[in-house]
């Protein structure tokens, strides 16, 4: 009869760690790691302050009165898009960096830095991951 190597709770917890998906075992990429269980802010707000940080003069948001300009793209089923910007994995921690500071991302972008507050930013991702394929 075989006998089954047998592992130390400890053990497994070693291996476990090890065999973890990258974004669990390393708190220095925050920015990778998934928020999908954590509160992001209030779809309301987030609403009004698309207007009042002017989102809306570059984008078409649906929902959002007066959005409708195509500088940007249209933010039209962004809660489905893989990349933001083309270049940043869309997760909502990526999503509210790049609301306050695109130029640290995409230098090159049209989009301006626009002094978003923390809060704010986290507002209007709450309100984007409201945009899915079918709104
Ligand atoms: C001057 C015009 C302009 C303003 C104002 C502007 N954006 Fe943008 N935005 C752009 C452009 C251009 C891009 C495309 C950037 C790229 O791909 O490099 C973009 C990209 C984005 C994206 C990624 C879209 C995608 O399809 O991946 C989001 C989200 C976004 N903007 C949100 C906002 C928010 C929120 C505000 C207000 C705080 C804002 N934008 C203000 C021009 C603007």
């Amino acid at each position: 009869m075989k006998v089954l190597p047998s592992l130390s709770p400890s053990d497994y917890a070693d291996w476990d760690k090890r065999h973890a998906p990258v974004s669990a075992r390393s708190p220095e990429f925050p920015a990778t790691a998934p928020m999908v269980d954590q509160p992001l802010g209030d779809i309301a707000a987030g609403r009004q302050a698309l207007q009042q940080y002017l989102c809306t003069t570059c984008h078409v948001i649906p929902g959002i009165v007066g959005a409708n300009s195509h500088i940007g793209p249209s933010l039209s089923g962004i809660a489905d898009r893989q990349y933001i910007a083309g270049v940043l994995p869309n997760t909502p921690a990526n999503m509210v960096q790049w609301i306050q500071k695109p130029s640290a991302i995409a230098p090159l972008s049209a989009m301006p830095d626009l002094g978003v507050t923390e809060k704010d930013a986290r507002d209007m991702a709450a309100f984007f991951y409201t945009l899915g394929k079918k709104e």
